[in-house]
């Protein structure tokens, strides 16, 4: 690994440099530490830009780097995933060997039901082991998974398999949500119902919480399937053929495909665990998040793993499963070194716990650093964790989009002076632009939206599934030669990043990404309602949460709790309870522009309790206090 030897002795200052002068020796050098079949013929395909491609013409597969290779050079024996459920009551621990066997029969399964290369499989699975063996069994052959979150309500479902059009779908019977069974195939067959593309098969698990009821000729069952099934060998595939496709929430109902290809997401993946996470092969990692999401794929299941770490697959809340005490005992059971989790589960510890007593009745002598992510981090929350814990926390910034830190620490070279509130500084691949409205970069100190010069690093999107012009319009176009993050921020005068805001409709609810659009045409379509408006506003726990206020159409009289409440039970179906929409009023209007426009913002800034200036363009300012009084009315601003 000759980059690591070389770099260990740099500062941050100096490795950012040496990427500047020469990103392409920068990540051919990275890339000496990964296993290819063939080396790429370029480390940068720029002929078709602006779709960049890292390490074309290289062979590669990423199971093997996960798993095979580690089993050949000396940690068969060791431990690669521990499964760890407080809610079942249960610990599982598989070595490398282990995991490599389950793996390899899984695909034998998935080869044997006729999947192939490039084939689409959707995985919608609560956090079992199962489903890590699923996403690298697909790894392995060179099939295309797409996980879904199971927090998703079974429209959500139909959307993405009518998008990827798997050929067949991995769940389970149920997922547990602290003490509620939530029954995962009754929304699977929903969901099936819906769509308009349909897989040709369904493999369920049948978890002992619950009995999936199967359909003849389509479903079959995990465990009946694995008794026969023959192990297979990896498949090499093209280092820029897609490992996966995540929806994430776009500015509308329609969620966007993104895809991370093999190759550039081995090599930034394998390089942000030395240099960013500070951790070493052998050691313990724990993202505390879902496969569902983008910290599950990266740093749950394939970061870990391609460098040879143990990764621990928590089935759990960080409250209530069953004490705020459980993340020590997780941390100190199993000998974690870093944890990586989103602010929100500090907040619900720190709620549940404030003076840390949990905190003390666990030997946390091995933990060495907290990474935190996923929405922005008050200082409050940061300092108590750093008080508590006596360990370096770090707030790090990152997209489903880039599947790694664009902003962090480098942990493992120079812990650079922490700024609570600052996603610190920089990463190697990225050169961060704050721009203004001119689209010229703005001083700093000042805000604007914060952009990427192109290319990406290895790694990021190479575009969205089967939609080349989408990915254009929705990153590439408002600034020609940049890539649009859709967070607005500022530099500081010592280059730290702040991230402040998006600049769409894009709110984050306990460190989950969701569209307040979606939530909207969900509101629209309720026969009531004539107009309507969702905001993100702050919540104490989980950063913000969604509230919609609806004008409705002339002429109804039913009491306006009864269509509040379908209202939110609309959202709950047709979006899922993750979007946590809990709050909704009618209004007798919405606050506009002369054009038009909803006052969203102003209307956020009511509801915040923070100062707002009377904008220029409104249509009747009379409105605004019609609306501060409806949301004075539900208790906003909280005092
Ligand atoms: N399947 C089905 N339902 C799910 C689900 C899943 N996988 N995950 C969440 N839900 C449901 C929850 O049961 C809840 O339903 P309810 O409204 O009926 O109670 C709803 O979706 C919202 O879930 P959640 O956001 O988890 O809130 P919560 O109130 O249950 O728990 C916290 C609050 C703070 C404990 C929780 O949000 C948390 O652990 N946050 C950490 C955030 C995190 O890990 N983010 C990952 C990104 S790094
Ligand atoms: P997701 O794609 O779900 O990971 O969400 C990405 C979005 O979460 C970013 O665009 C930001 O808006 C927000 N986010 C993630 N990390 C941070 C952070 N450290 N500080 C502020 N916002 C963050």
């Amino acid at each position: 690994m000759p980059i690591l030897e070389g770099m260990m002795t740099k500062s941050y200052q100096a490795i950012y440099n040496q990427w500047q002068v020469d990103p392409i020796g920068f990540w051919a050098a990275a890339a000496e530490d990964i296993h290819w079949y063939k080396k790429w013929d370029k480390v940068l395909d720029d002929s078709n830009a602006p779709f960049y491609h890292w390490f074309s013409g290289a062979q590669v597969n990423s199971c093997y780097n996960a798993l095979d290779r580690h089993v050949e050079n000396g940690r068969a024996g060791q431990l690669a995933l521990i499964y760890d459920s407080p809610v079942t009551n249960t610990v599982k621990k598989f070595t490398y060997a282990e995991l490599l066997d389950q793996v390899a029969r899984f695909a034998g399964v998935l080869r044997s039901r006729g999947i192939e290369k490039g084939d689409r499989v959707i995985i919608y699975m609560p956090m079992v082991p199962e489903a890590v063996m699923a996403m690298l069994a697909c790894a392995r052959i060179g099939a295309i998974h797409s996980v879904v979150f199971g927090g998703f309500a079974a429209k959500e479902l139909a959307t993405r398999i009518d998008d990827a059009k798997p050929k067949l779908i991995v769940s389970a019977s149920c997922g547990i949500e602290v003490a509620r069974i939530i029954e995962y195939k009754p929304l699977l067959d929903e969901a099936i119902e819906l769509s308009e593309h349909k897989p040709h098969a369904c493999i369920i698990l049948q978890r002992p919480q619950a009995q999936a009821a199967m359909v003849a000729g389509r479903d079959v069952s995990w465990d009946e399937v694995m008794q026969s099934s023959k192990p297979v060998e990896c498949v090499p595939v093209a280092a820029t053929d897609p490992l996966y496709i995540l929806y994430t929430s776009g500015t509308t109902g329609i969620p966007k495909g993104v895809v991370h290809d093999n190759g550039g997401h081995l090599v930034a993946l394998k390089w942000s665990m030395q240099y960013i996470y500070g951790i070493n092969p052998g050691e313990v990692y724990w993202a505390a998040s879902d496969v569902g999401w983008i910290v599950g794929h990266s740093y749950i299941v394939y970061a870990p793993l391609f460098h040879g770490c143990t990764t621990i697959l928590y089935e759990g809340k960080p409250v209530g499963t069953p004490d705020p005490g459980v993340f020590w005992r997780v941390i100190s059971e199993h000998n974690v070194t870093v944890l990586f989790t989103a602010p929100t589960t500090f907040r619900a510890i720190k709620r549940d716990d404030p003076n840390g007593e949990y905190v003390r009745k666990y030997d946390l002598s091995n933990f060495r650093t907290l990474f935190l992510a996923g929405e922005r981090c008050d200082p409050a929350t940061l300092h108590w964790a750093e008080q508590q814990l006596g360990v370096p926390v770090i707030d790090h910034w990152w997209q489903t989009e880039t599947a790694w830190p664009i902003c962090a620490n480098l942990m493992g070279i120079e812990h650079l002076p922490v700024k609570p509130g600052s996603a610190t500084v920089p990463m190697p691949g990225y050169d961060v632009r704050v721009l203004g409205e001119n689209k010229q970069e703005v001083v700093s100190g000042q805000i604007g939206d914060i952009v990427i010069k192109l290319p990406l690093p290895p790694g990021c999107l190479p575009t969205l599934w089967q939609n080349d012009e989408g990915y254009k319009q929705s990153y590439l176009n408002s600034f020609p030669g940049y890539y649009i993050t859709a967070d607005a921020g500022y530099k500081d005068d010592d280059g730290y990043l702040w991230i402040m805001s998006r600049t769409d409709d894009i709110i984050n609810v306990a460190g989950h990404r969701l569209s307040t659009g979606a939530m909207e045409e969900v509101l629209a379509s309720h026969p009531d309602v004539a107009e309507c408006s969702v905001i993100g506003v702050a919540d104490e726990l989980k950063g913000e949460v969604p509230l919609g206020t609806v004008v409705l159409k002339t002429g109804v009289e039913r009491p306006h709790d009864e269509i509040v409440k379908e209202l939110i039970q609309m959202v709950r179906e047709k979006i899922g309870p993750v979007a946590s929409f809990k709050t909704a009023t009618v209004v007798k209007r919405q606050p506009k522009t002369r054009s038009g426009k909803i006052l969203r913002g102003t209307m956020k800034k009511i509801a915040d309790g923070a100062v707002y200036r009377m904008p220029a363009t409104i249509d009747d300012p009379a409105v605004l206090d019609e609306i501060a009084a409806d949301l004075a009315a539900l208790g906003y601003p909280h005092k």
